[in-house]
């Protein structure tokens, strides 16, 4: 009841070279791929060209932050405005990057999320816990904490638009994927927290897995109850292999 949803978060990688490259062989590949939900959220940079090349196709691009006001005297910012101007229908908000690497905070996560949907732009939020808050025995808290508090703002009619991504901070980058029991664990409890915050519409926010996910191990993931999609860093680089984890079903391993 869930439609998937495969996002490519390629974080401050790639040129238009480059961009062009991925999309002549990742378009034909994943042409068929009717079922799902199909994100690339490139650096800013490359928005607009994307949104040339995918033009005619399924496929939906996404920026990788916002800012929260509409416009101003606020240098190297991009609103929520601007990103709909891009033909941006998604947004990347909390990412853990931006919450470790430049200070931000739930409830500014909160703002950019309210920012996004007054342009109906579908925001990504994105939770996790750090190794150290999983050993403590603190992870589901510690999640928990980042729902209530960076999905504030949002109005239960609003719920639906938004798309809540798990990726535990110790998965990302490091080719250490959390087994799929850990995950469903996890989204499960999320999921739980969304209904009692949002009624019939928590059971239809979809939320993704973040964290090293590869072809090899996004089947597994994607075929437990709660999990409705994948955020990619790294393999979504590579149009083969983000095309194989859009095409998910077809990567059982038997
Ligand atoms: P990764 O990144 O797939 O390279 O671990 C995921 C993310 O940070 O969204």
């Amino acid at each position: 009841m869930r439609r998937p949803i495969l996002a490519a978060n390629w974080k401050m990688n790639m040129d238009s070279a480059a961009l062009r490259a991925f999309t002549d062989r990742f378009i034909p590949l994943v042409a068929n791929a009717k079922a799902v939900d199909v994100v690339i959220a490139p650096p800013f940079t490359l928005l607009d060209r994307l949104a040339q090349q995918i033009a005619g196709t399924a496929i939906q691009s996404a920026g990788q932050n916002v800012h929260p006001e509409e416009s101003g005297a606020f240098t190297g910012e991009i609103a929520a405005g601007m990103l709909a101007d891009m033909g941006c229908t998604y947004a990347i908000v909390g990412h853990s990057e931006r919450r470790a690497l430049f200070g931000e905070s739930s409830a500014w996560v909160a703002q950019k999320a309210t920012a996004l949907l007054r342009h109906r732009i579908r925001p990504i939020v994105c939770v996790g816990e750090t190794l150290e808050q999983r050993d403590a025995g603190q992870a589901l808290e510690v999640v928990a904490t980042q729902i209530g508090e960076s999905l504030a703002g949002v109005a239960s009619d609003q719920a639906e638009q938004v798309v809540v991504a798990y990726e535990p901070v110790w998965a990302i980058g490091t080719g250490r994927t959390a087994t799929p029991e850990i995950a469903q664990q996890a989204h499960e409890h999320i999921r739980k927290q969304l209904s009692a915050q949002f009624g019939e519409a928590g059971n239809r926010i979809r939320i993704q897995y973040g964290g090293s996910v590869k072809p090899e191990t996004v089947y597994a993931l994607m075929a437990q109850p709660d999990i409705d999609g994948a955020l990619v860093g790294g393999a979504s680089l590579d149009p083969e292999a983000f095309a194989r984890i859009v095409l998910f079903q077809d990567q059982r391993i038997s």
